[in-house]
């Protein structure tokens, strides 16, 4: 199965990837193409750095979202993608991308969802006082951070911790979580009934 990363920035969850990967531990799943929005981000970096291709489809070249969505999907079909990982992926995608890709896009997400969606979900969490947040891998649906829930990582909340801490302690769940979905999806264990996603097996 080959797997199209998809990035507007630093990249750790794309660096997972590629670990997991040049270890053997994604099964079936073989990192093809990342693609990115935004120039010179050091994702792209990282990809050059392990011989992975990449593109840039700068979403400031167009004036209408379906424009983007459109030279996105045609540079995902060129590198013959079959599922689309977006891990830190800043753009909304349409209908039409999504349908091009059904059941096939999945997203991480740095909150036990559907707690706190969007883009500040660890500032949510330290300010509504949880003491347990994590991360989440779903499919993606036409909302924001909604979709079948795959996968979850639990992690503490500390009284003294600050946004970067909490970042640092999700993050190391993420980079357990996302690839394991990964290898679970290629081995066609992941099944999704009546809106509810079950795997078949371990997720590991
Ligand atoms: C992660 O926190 C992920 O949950 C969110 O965007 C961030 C991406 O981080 N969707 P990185 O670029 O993989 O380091």
């Amino acid at each position: 199965m080959n797997v199209g990363v998809l990035v507007s920035g630093r990249g750790t969850n794309l660096q997972a990837l590629i670990d997991r990967g040049r270890a053997g531990e994604l099964g079936p799943a073989r990192l093809t193409v990342l693609g990115s929005n935004t120039p010179d981000c050091p994702a792209i970096a990282r990809a050059r750095a392990a011989g992975l291709r990449s593109f840039v489809v700068d979403h400031r070249d167009y004036s209408a979202r379906a424009g983007f969505d459109r030279a996105l999907l045609s540079a995902l079909k060129s590198h013959q993608v079959d599922l689309v990982v977006l891990a830190g992926f800043m753009r909304v995608l349409g209908v039409e991308f999504l349908a091009a890709f059904p059941q096939r896009i999945i997203n991480i997400h740095p909150a036990l969802l559907p707690a706190f969606p969007g883009v500040h979900a660890r500032r949510q969490a330290l300010e509504a006082g949880v003491k347990v947040t994590g991360c989440t891998v779903h499919f993606v649906d036409g909302g924001v951070d909604t979709g079948p829930i795959i996968a979850q990582a639990a992690v503490p909340v500390h009284e003294d911790d600050d946004e970067e801490a909490l970042r640092a302690r999700i993050l190391i769940e993420e980079h357990r979580i996302l690839p394991a979905v990964v290898r679970a999806i290629a081995e066609r264990r992941v099944v999704v009934e009546s809106g509810k996603v079950r795997v078949l097996g371990v997720l590991a």
